[in-house]
């Protein structure tokens, strides 16, 4: 997948499928099952390394994971995400941190959340230098200490326009897509409207021009906080942990390993070690 056959989803209606990828087994069984674009998101932070937020998160592990799931995606598009402070600090820094981040990990895009006048121009310097760059706003985790608790946003009308400001800005900043997090539905759909990037929403509603989702949230496979947006279509923890249980009772249980699971010595061979053991 390219930023051409995103683009061209856009123009023919179809949704775009996005979901984020971790490591390899993830990102190998998300990639063949034709997901168009695939994040590394810094919600890692929380479904990975079991932080309260995301803040947390490093260059060096968005890197190491971004080179992973790259490994492992075949046809999608894989998205890196900017970690909290990785573009805040200058231009200079932030095009060195955004290049460490595609030379190293093979990541065809990086992600900066928000559309502070910094970000905007963080994001026009990227896309100037040959970086393409995803936006995202609404709710955006890397301001959990702003913003406190998950909200959704634009609910009035002058946080609407704010809102679709800022969306716009994306754009014309050089953003080839955009993130809407917890945007209400109509919002959104008049945000995807008047874009000609598309919209790619969670918790947003089905006018998005795609969809993405947390790999861990989708098949349950986190079990701290549970968005109301998250369909989640399998239970993996309750599956993993029934097998694992039963790992624990077969081996106190001494039923396990059996003798097909075990490797046996030749008999001659087996005679001589233990002759060998008695003559000392
Ligand atoms: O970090 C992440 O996974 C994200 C998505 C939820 C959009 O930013």
């Amino acid at each position: 997948m390219t930023i051409s056959d995103l683009h061209a989803k856009k123009a023919a209606g179809e949704p775009i499928v996005c979901l984020t990828a971790y490591d390899f087994p993830g990102a190998s069984i998300v990639d063949d099952a034709g997901v168009d674009l695939i994040l590394v998101g810094d919600s890692l932070g929380m479904v990975v390394q079991g932080h309260e937020n995301t803040l947390k998160v490093t260059l060096r592990q968005i890197i190491y994971h971004t080179e992973i799931v790259a490994r492992a995606a075949k046809r999608a598009f894989v998205v890196a995400d900017m970690p909290f402070m990785s573009f805040q600090v200058s231009r200079k820094k932030t095009v060195e941190n955004a290049g460490r981040v595609i030379k190293e990990s093979g990541a065809q895009a990086v992600k900066l959340e928000g559309a502070a006048a910094g970000t905007l121009d963080a994001i026009q310097t990227l896309s100037e230098t040959g970086i393409p760059v995803m936006g995202h706003v609404g709710y955006t985790p890397q301001s959990t200490n702003v913003f406190g608790r998950k909200i959704v946003r634009g609910k009035t009308v002058d946080k609407a326009r704010v809102l679709m400001g800022e969306a716009l800005s994306l754009q014309n900043a050089g953003c080839f897509s955009v993130v809407l997090e917890m945007v209400p539905q109509e919002l959104a759909a008049i945000i995807t409207e008047s874009l000609d990037v598309p919209t790619i929403g969670i918790g947003s509603g089905p006018a998005c021009d795609g969809q993405i989702l947390v790999f861990h949230d989708l098949i349950g496979y986190y079990t701290g906080y549970i968005p109301k947006f998250v369909r989640r279509l399998v239970d993996v923890k309750e599956i993993i942990g029934g097998a694992i249980v039963e790992y624990v009772g077969l081996v106190r249980g001494g039923e396990y390993p059996s003798e097909e699971e075990s490797v046996s010595l030749p008999k001659d061979v087996l005679e001589e070690i233990r002759t060998s053991k008695t003559d000392g």
